[in-house]
């Protein structure tokens, strides 16, 4: 059986307490910790930035996956990169030159993230998979949490296991944005082995992380 991923996104969490949410969640079985990062132009809301990833650091040695909704994002990959991200997502209409976002990522010794709205197709990255380590597939638009999932986008993560398995790639694939108890599994059986959740992690059973995130894994 493969193995499946939580990347809780901290985005639901309280973030006057930022520090200990993250080592809950660390202690409740979480595998990375999903950071939204929004400006307020690339998609309407506004959230954090490097200085509150570096001053997050230390409370966690998970994987740091940060999802950069930010544009124009060229310019500010290297600041993320040192304040201590592990993976940086980013979105192909943020940046001019998708190709040479993704590889100054990489020669900054982070894996690249892509990651596709509901309405971006497979095509914008098709010809980059052999450079990409992760595919972040949207199940809603980007933005805010709490908003339901949108079922479609199912297509496209088995489009892109397809693709995968084909080519023979290793690149994970990811889906953010509505998961609950009820889609994780349709999620994971498309093809998705990690999944991001804010809202289901943090308010079901009345915030009970530990067990959240043992019924998004066995589901
Ligand atoms: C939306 C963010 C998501 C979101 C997930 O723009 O990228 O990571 O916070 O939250 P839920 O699980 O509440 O949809
Ligand atoms: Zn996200």
């Amino acid at each position: 059986m493969k193995k499946i991923k939580i990347s809780p996104s901290i985005l639901s969490a309280d973030f006057s307490e930022l520090g200990s949410e993250i080592k809950k969640l660390e202690q409740a079985g979480a595998d990375m910790i999903h950071v939204d990062v929004m400006d307020g132009h690339f998609v309407p809301n506004l959230t954090i930035g490097p200085p509150v990833i570096k001053a997050l650091r230390k409370y966690s040695s998970l994987t740091f996956d940060v999802h950069l909704m930010i544009s124009p994002v060229h310019k500010y990959i290297e600041d993320f990169a040192n304040a201590g991200a592990d993976i940086i997502t980013i979105h192909p209409e943020a940046t001019d030159n998708l190709k040479s976002s993704i590889l100054k990522i990489k020669g900054l010794k982070k894996k690249a993230g892509v990651c596709l709205n509901p309405e971006s197709k497979i095509d914008l990255i098709s010809d980059l998979l052999d450079d990409i380590d992760l595919v972040l597939i949207m199940s809603v638009n980007p933005g805010f949490g709490g908003q339901k999932f949108m079922p479609e986008v199912l297509e496209k993560v088995k489009k892109l296991k397809i693709l995968k398995d084909e080519k023979k790639l290793n690149f994970d694939i990811e889906i953010d944005g509505g998961i609950n108890f009820e889609n994780s599994k349709l999620a994971i059986d498309s093809g998705a082995n990690i999944l991001v959740s804010g809202t289901t992690i943090f308010k079901s059973n009345n915030g009970d992380i530990k067990k959240n995130i043992e019924l998004l894994k066995s589901h």
